[in-house]
């Protein structure tokens, strides 16, 4: 058997957030090289760094991961809480090619890509919350939070954030329309490494980006809609300018929500959704 080298005495140990960028590097495998991978202890939020500071364009989709964010965006101004070691929290900047219309239904994307990614982790009952919550039986798993960059004459660039519970700790204090829950819960045993579970969520963002980089949100709409949590539902959306009310009649190919009202079907582009209880008539 050939000598293996001793390992040198004076080498620096590792930093834990190398030894996962390590992790992730190889459970990625070759599509590695498609991403730029950065996995920090801490930062502010890692949607705020990306957008701040976005790198060059170098091909590659830049991906941001914090084992601790300080001041942690949620969607509508709210605040995302997340723990070291109990979530998982990232953001990736995907540049659209140049000439590409815009980018309408992006999230629901970014959302599909999570729900795909659990089930293959062996999560059940994975449904999506437009415009792109992940549910599990009701209860939230993940969020997304999507922020557009400037796009100055170059082609439109997004930073896709997402913040997943891997184990949340006891009296987490997260105030939520729906309940939550993490991916403990939802597999039922301990969940695999954050770097294992982030290879996994990236392959398949790469794969479902790809599809809607060729063919836009109507190659991924049907999907979107097998996971629809409100699919022929009553609901109300809350947004900054009004409340309505309608059944969910699924999403249209800018990704938009279809609301069923007695006067017929309304877009719907931004709000909160949440289900309500139904006392008679369409909507
Ligand atoms: C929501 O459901 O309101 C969206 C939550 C998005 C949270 C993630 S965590 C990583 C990234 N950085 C942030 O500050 N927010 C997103």
């Amino acid at each position: 058997m050939p000598l293996q080298p001793s390992p040198d005495p004076a080498a620096p140990t590792p930093s834990p957030v190398a030894t996962r960028t390590t992790e992730l590097a190889a459970a990625l495998g070759p599509l590695a090289r498609d991403f730029a991978l950065d996995w920090v202890s801490e930062c502010a939020s890692t949607n705020t760094a990306l957008v701040d500071a976005p790198p060059a364009d170098d091909g590659r989709i830049h991906v941001l991961i914090a084992d601790r964010q300080r001041a942690g965006r949620g969607r509508r101004g709210r605040q995302w809480l997340s723990w070291e070691g109990a979530s998982l929290t990232f953001s990736a900047l995907w540049r659209f090619s140049p000439g590409a219309p815009a980018p309408a239904g992006l999230s629901l994307v970014a959302g599909l890509a999570l729900a795909r990614a659990l089930e293959q982790l062996g999560v059940h009952g994975v449904q999506l919350k437009w415009p792109n919550d992940v549910l599990v039986h009701g209860d939230k798993l993940a969020g997304i939070l999507i922020d557009l960059l400037p796009s100055r004459g170059r082609p439109p660039a997004a930073v896709i954030g997402i913040g997943l519970n891997l184990r949340l700790p006891e009296g987490h204090g997260i105030e939520n329309q729906t309940g939550v829950t993490d991916l403990a819960q939802a597999l039922e045993s301990a969940p695999p490494a954050p770097a294992a579970v982030l290879a996994v969520i990236l392959t398949e963002m790469h794969r479902l980006l790809d599809t809607y980089a060729a063919g836009g949100f109507p190659a991924l709409r049907g999907a979107w809609q097998q996971r629809n949590a409100f699919a022929d539902l009553p609901v109300r959306i809350v947004s900054d300018a009004d409340v309505r009310t309608g059944i969910c009649a699924g999403v249209d190919d800018d990704g938009a929500l279809l609301l069923r009202t007695d006067t017929g079907i309304e877009r719907v582009l931004a709000g909160d959704v949440s289900l309500r209880p139904l006392t008679g008539g369409a909507a």
